[in-house]
């Protein structure tokens, strides 16, 4: 099949380079300039293991091309998968100008049947608005069939989660593209769902719902446990062998961030809102998620009551480990609120250097901490988990480890004559 993708980000980039694997003809664009003519030369802009030996492999076949002529693009091809952003407003609604955008392009340059998919998350009654806005534009119904295709895989683990799906999510108005949407991620065993077109929007946003859910009630959790004493880690076990509630997104910390949750999240509330609709529980998820990063400060303080003139080196800076993606990172917003206190912070991330006024970025790990009174892992990365604490401890001036992660073992860190602070760690 021909399929152009458009918008080649973390999800555009990763679904080209999967379809063209899957032996189909992709050609994926952008429109910007800079990035389209890095990614012909092979050239990944984003970090995700494994996407640029992908797209390399099928710019070789060539199965994948890219370009920055959408329309052109959008005129060729008989299948549109839009994986363009949604970022968040300021009230919390989705923007939903770069859709707009290419809904405008495809309506200007629509020439025979195209399948018009979109991958983008949405909020419920997006893809209808879309429908109703081609037809008003005067597009003959036989000229186009809407689907909303949501995407569920997860940055870092992208391309296992698109090659090992759990299930594929179609809405439609009507059968007429279903035997294509059959074939267009083929072999793939997996359960498929076929719903109406604000089903699947809702299908994506209800999953997003549910995992910060999952991760705003470890938190919690960890906050109990914290004041009796007890290690969240047990409670983690505990519940992660039952596979009624399952052992991902369990994990207590600074919480969730990302491009997704908390958009997604606010989104959400947001059209519930506007139909009148409580959400007293997303709400709740948002405010526990929301109060993350004072609640490791407060803990700080335990320790070190004056954050002023301190240095704190932070371990971590994107929204979690295997990425390079720092929106809407806790471990970004950490540091801002460690330099509203007056710190002199250090940071260190094994993908991304930081360029912030008042925040040194290092390229090693070790050299970060030198002087440094507490250090703070922000992030779960691997590398963390295995350090050598000697090294950290000869290196520091102070001792205070704060794990806003939950992902160092305590034990081994108090060894080395070093203070562990978490919360609900012991
Ligand atoms: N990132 C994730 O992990 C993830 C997972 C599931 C779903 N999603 C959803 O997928 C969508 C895309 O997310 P992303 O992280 O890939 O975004 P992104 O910002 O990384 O990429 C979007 C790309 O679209 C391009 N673009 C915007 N308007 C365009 C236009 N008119 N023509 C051509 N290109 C255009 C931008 O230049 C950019 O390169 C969002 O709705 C997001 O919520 C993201």
């Amino acid at each position: 099949m021909r399929i152009c993708v458009v918008g080649a980000g973390y999800v555009g980039l990763t679904t080209a380079a999967a379809l063209a694997d899957f032996g189909h003809e992709v050609q994926c664009v952008d429109m910007k300039q800079a990035k389209i003519d890095s990614l012909t030369q092979g050239k990944v802009p984003i970090y995700e293991p494994g996407l640029e030996r992908l797209i390399r492999r099928n710019l070789e076949k060539d199965k994948l091309r890219f370009s920055s002529n959408v329309s052109e693009s959008i005129r060729d091809y008989p299948i549109i998968l839009i994986a363009v952003g949604t970022p968040s407003r300021e009230d919390g609604s989705s923007n939903l100008n770069y859709i707009n955008q290419v809904i405008n392009i495809i309506a200007s340059n629509i020439n025979n049947y195209k399948i018009i998919i979109t991958k983008s998350t949405v909020p419920p009654g997006t893809n209808e608005w879309i429908y109703q806005m081609l037809v008003e534009i005067g597009i003959e119904e036989d000229l186009f069939d809407i689907v909303s295709n949501p995407e569920f895989l997860r940055e870092g683990t992208a391309l296992w989660d698109i090659f090992h799906p759990n299930k594929l999510v179609f809405g439609t108005r009507t059968d007429r593209p279903i035997e294509v949407l059959k074939k267009l991620y083929e072999g793939e065993k997996v359960p498929y769902i076929f719903t109406s077109l604000t089903g699947a929007e809702l299908i994506k946003y209800a999953s997003n719902a549910f995992l910060a859910t999952k991760i705003s009630f470890a938190n919690e959790m960890a906050r109990i446990c914290d004041v009796y004493e007890v290690d969240y880690l047990d409670i983690y076990k505990g519940l992660a062998t039952d596979p009624r509630i399952g052992r991902y997104f369990l994990n207590a910390g600074l919480g969730f961030g990302g491009s997704c949750l908390p958009k997604d999240l606010s989104s959400l509330k947001h059209s519930a809102i506007s139909r009148n609709v409580e959400t007293k529980l997303l709400d709740a998820v948002m405010e526990i998620n929301d109060t993350q990063i004072e609640l490791y400060l407060n803990k700080l303080s335990t320790a070190l009551p004056s954050l002023e003139n301190k240095q704190v080196t932070v371990w971590g800076v994107t929204f979690k480990s295997g990425t390079d993606d720092l929106r809407s990172s806790p471990a970004l917003a950490l540091i801002k609120r460690l330099v509203q206190k007056g710190c002199r912070v250090h940071s260190y991330d094994p993908m991304v250097q930081l360029e912030l006024p008042d925040v040194s970025s290092y390229v090693n790990q070790y050299e970060s901490v030198v002087g440094s009174d507490v250090l703070i892992i922000a992030t779960e990365w691997n590398q963390f988990q295995k350090c050598n604490w000697s090294e950290v401890k000869s290196r520091m001036k102070g001792s205070i480890i704060l794990d806003a992660r939950n992902c160092i073992d305590g034990k081994t860190v108090r060894r080395h004559g070093l203070l562990y602070l978490g919360v609900g760690k012991r």
